[in-house]
């Protein structure tokens, strides 16, 4: 039996023995497991899968007669293309902006437009996505001239595009190419990009489009400030226009549904992006008032968010994630302060522990800003930024990335008390009748309270984890209870715009505000 076993190939023996190590390795995961219930830790509600960007490829062309608006952006754009003030060898001209407003068409306007069309003797289309490479953006501008082997070495491949390049001049005095980089989420590599750019043609006046979400990116491949494009919202009836085109079908739409469509426009807020899957959706179903109602409530709204989402996937840390998440805190078109959400983020212990929290709080806000997921910033005169808002569909996915931790309780809000068991931060606008059974089943875990009502009068002594304590604006709340010195954990409080006059005595006990 010993001389059986020992003639075992080698490998089966290993397999075996990792085997074994695999179980024992299981079985302490599910020990750990156990124990981390019973110290109440519990998963995160914020989803931290790994960022996938999309990697579907853009093309060049396009239909641009279901194009509404936009022709000032287009104007706007070739006109910075065509400026003769910049007489660099190659400038580059951004378009950013938040998921799905339409920065891809622009650029794709702009590509097919007559006078660029007319100036720029090659133009390349490349749809960057997460692979910025140099040498797969050379290979793909020299796969447009067809029928070109394509050389691995990036001298090789810069020297045959130059040739090329070279052989396309038309009727030009001196030739020059334009080139859209769409997409891009990252420019590690722009500079040897630009090297090799200001290689393939020395004329000057070449010139760059650069598609992308990311501020930074913008800032960093910008070649004059200020010389970018960021495409704002559509008008709610250009929406309505898209979401039209897309849903007639074969069968027009009745002009007794024209009033429930133009409401599924609005809510569009302005993105493009949403109309066109709206519609799509809209095509699929019968069309009547019934189902139209329907779709103003329905799982078609996820598959926008879930391209926005690419956004939130893409951010840096979980912590800066927590962040975002937060925002869902604050109602829609709010105007964030950009000192308070830093203290506010503080105050929940996103940022951490150490010296330089004020730092990460405005690195995260950068981050965000930089990402599109702020918009709007208001500036004092020197430049700072102080406050800016989220757009409305940004705002949908910060609640839906933060439901498992946050409750924002409303008109019309009903969760039963053991959907709420996990709820940390708690924003209530409305007194309903099951507030109070809420209260009592959140208090004890709750971290930050956001109330326009005055909730000490409904329970008190509970919110024994309270850190963060939000009556600004509830001017009818006239007092704070005598026991608030118990929330020994509160660090921040805001009672701004209420109408309490006299601080309790025990908030001296309050060590941490
Ligand atoms: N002005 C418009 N009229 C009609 N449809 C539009 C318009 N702008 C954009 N769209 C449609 O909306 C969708 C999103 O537009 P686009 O791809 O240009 O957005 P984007 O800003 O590039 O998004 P991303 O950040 O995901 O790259 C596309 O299907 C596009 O055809
Ligand atoms: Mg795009």
């Amino acid at each position: 039996m010993w001389r059986k076993l020992r003639d075992l190939p080698s490998t089966v023996i290993f397999r075996h023995n990792m085997a074994n190590r695999v179980k024992d390795i299981l079985n302490s995961l599910d020990h750990l497991n156990k124990k981390a219930k019973d110290y109440g830790l519990q998963q995160l509600a914020i989803d931290q899968r790994i960022f996938i960007p999309s990697n579907v490829e853009t093309v060049s062309f396009l239909d641009d007669s279901n194009i509404v608006g936009r022709k000032n952006d287009v104007s706007k754009v070739v006109d910075m293309l065509v400026s003769p003030q910049d007489d660099r060898t190659v400038s580059v001209v951004p378009i950013v902006g938040m998921a799905g407003i339409g920065k891809t068409t622009s650029a794709r306007l702009v590509y097919n437009d007559v006078d660029v069309e007319r100036r720029f003797d090659v133009r390349f289309w490349v749809c960057v996505s997460s692979d910025f490479n140099v040498k797969r953006i050379l290979r793909e501008m020299l796969e447009h001239f067809k029928g070109t082997s394509i050389p691995q070495n990036l001298n090789a491949l810069t020297a045959k595009l130059k040739g090329k390049i070279e052989q396309a001049k038309r009727g030009n005095e001196q030739i020059k190419y334009l080139l859209v980089l769409d997409d891009v989420w990252n420019v590690e590599q722009w500079d040897e990009l630009m090297w090799c750019l200001e290689g393939v043609n020395k004329n000057r006046g070449n010139k760059v489009i650069v598609t992308t979400r990311i501020e930074d990116v913008a800032l960093k491949v910008e070649t004059l400030p200020n010389r970018r494009h960021q495409p704002g919202k559509l008008k709610d009836e250009e929406c309505w226009s898209i979401i039209q085109e897309k849903a007639r079908g074969d069968s027009p739409i009745s002009p007794s549904l024209v009033l429930n469509g133009e409401d599924i426009a609005k809510q569009c807020h302005g993105v493009p992006l949403a109309a066109k899957v709206i519609g799509g959706t809209m095509r699929k179903i019968e069309k009547s008032r019934g189902a139209w109602l329907k779709i103003q409530k329905s799982d078609v709204w996820d598959s926008v968010n879930s391209v926005l989402r690419l956004s939130f996937d893409h951010l840096s840390s979980p912590c800066l994630k927590k962040c975002f998440a937060y925002c869902a805190m604050f109602p829609k078109d709010f105007c964030f302060r950009k000192e308070q959400l830093i203290q506010l983020w503080m105050a929940e212990g996103f940022l951490g522990a150490s010296k330089e929290m004020m730092d990460t709080g405005n690195r995260y806000f950068h981050e965000l800003l930089s990402n599109s997921l702020f918009q709007d910033v208001g500036k004092d005169r020197c430049g700072n930024i102080l406050t800016c808002k989220m757009h409305d569909m940004v705002h949908d996915l910060a609640l839906s990335v933060s439901k498992f931790e946050t409750l924002i309780f409303q008109v019309n809000s009903s969760s039963s008390t053991d959907e709420v068991s996990h709820i940390q931060h708690l924003s209530i606008g409305y007194d309903g009748e099951s507030l109070p059974i809420i209260l009592t089943a959140v208090a004890p875990k709750l971290h930050s309270l956001f109330s326009q009502i005055d909730v000490f009068k409904k329970l008190s002594r509970t919110f024994t984890s309270l850190r963060v304590l939000k009556f600004s604006g509830a001017d009818y709340i006239l007092e704070l209870p005598a026991s608030l010195g118990d929330l020994k954990h509160l660090r921040y409080m805001d009672i701004s715009k209420t109408s309490i006059k006299v601080l309790p005595r025990s908030i001296t006990k309050l060590y941490m505000l």
